[in-house]
């Protein structure tokens, strides 16, 4: 029997068996939804400007990594504008006619969200262009010299796109968007807000000092912190009163695997990896991915931007090198040559 491989603990990418916890975790409104300041306070006066104008909110891009908070903000904005949700996904829109069915089956100031924007194909942008701008569909009606267009119009929608490479999006499909955020890794005093809040909604008792442990693990990344709440939910359930405690905590981390800066294997493999085998850098991404078994895209969307952020990896035009700090954190000896 094939080895199915355990998921990882610390994977910010949505694993399956969450999303009925997600349902019981996710914030409703713009209020519950903790930190990422500038951009709810944009968007908030995004969406009052636009409800009292009695007009849709102006098309909203969101990006940033995985877990941080995309999909929760596309259904806040549709719930505090009052209006429906429909879910697809870049992938899912192989077909002109897939998406034309979609648009017109939407209702005045409904939202399409569109996760994944960046997996688009040409032909769906092209389509998506007079959509977006103008609220019509061109559908192209016969064949050869006979073909002619005919123009639908639409109602007035929303479209709120996702992605976690925005730099994948071509330009013209970018410019269509009157809003575009950027969400950024959370700071450990969010992450501690957040990991209460869910700790009140599952009803299971931590100790501050465990929460504050669990917050510096997490990644900065709301989606790890649930995770990890929950498996140490479970420890504590096991292995003692269900109560968590620091010392709960720490045991259950360890067995996970998690260290305390939230890195665990696989991490520590990409950076041990660039220092011992490549000298600390400047390294390509395809060596280090090649040296790792990992696949490139993983490196960079999953690994790379929390290794980036807590300063342990830097990016540079030569490859990657692993920084002063990475040494440090993996009890490595510096070599003679001054290091970043
Ligand atoms: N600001 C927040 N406050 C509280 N909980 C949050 C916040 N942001 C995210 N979460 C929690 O983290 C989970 C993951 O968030 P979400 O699914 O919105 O991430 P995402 O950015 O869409 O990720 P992906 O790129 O994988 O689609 C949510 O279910 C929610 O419970
Ligand atoms: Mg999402």
């Amino acid at each position: 029997m094939p080895d199915t491989p355990q998921p990882r603990i610390i994977d910010p990418q949505e694993q399956a068996a969450e999303q009925r916890l997600d349902l019981t975790l996710r914030p409703g409104t713009l209020t519950e939804f903790i930190g990422q300041r500038l951009v709810k306070d944009n968007l908030e006066i995004s969406i009052t400007a636009a409800r009292q104008r009695k007009e849709p909110i102006e098309h909203v891009l969101l990006y940033g990594p995985p877990g941080l908070g995309k999909t929760t903000l596309a259904h806040i904005i549709a719930r505090e504008m009052d209006v429906n949700i429909r879910i697809t996904s870049g992938p899912a829109l192989e077909r002109g006619g897939d998406l034309a069915a979609i648009l017109t089956n939407l209702g005045e100031h409904d939202i399409l969200f569109i996760d994944e924007i960046h997996r688009l194909n040409k032909t769906i942008e092209e389509i998506l262009y007079p959509a977006m701008e103008e609220y019509a569909l061109d559908l192209v009606i016969g064949k050869g010299p006979s073909a002619r267009t005919l123009r639908l119009d639409l109602p007035k929608f929303t479209i709120i796109g996702a992605t976690t490479r925005v730099s994948m999006l071509s330009g013209p499909l970018r410019d269509r968007f009157g809003n575009i955020f950027h969400l950024n890794f959370y700071h450990d005093d969010e992450i501690e807000q957040i990991l209460k809040r869910s700790a009140r909604l599952l009803d299971v008792a931590v100790e501050p000092s465990a929460l504050s442990s669990l917050a510096t693990r997490a990644r900065r990344t709301p989606r790890i912190a649930n995770r990890l709440l929950k498996r140490v939910r479970d420890f504590a359930q096991v292995r003692a009163d269900g109560r968590v405690t620091s010392e709960i905590a720490q045991q259950a981390l360890t067995l996970l695997g998690v260290d305390g800066f939230g890195l665990d294997d696989i991490d520590r493999r990409i950076l041990s990896t660039i220092i011992e085998k490549f000298n600390g850098g400047p390294v390509g991404l395809n060596t280090i991915a090649a040296a790792t078994g990992e696949e490139m895209a993983t490196i960079e969307d999953v690994y790379e931007p929390f290794l980036l952020q807590c300063g342990l990896l830097q990016r540079t035009a030569q490859g990657r090198i692993a920084t002063k700090r990475a040494y440090q954190h993996l009890n490595l000896t510096l070599p003679q040559q001054p290091l970043l």
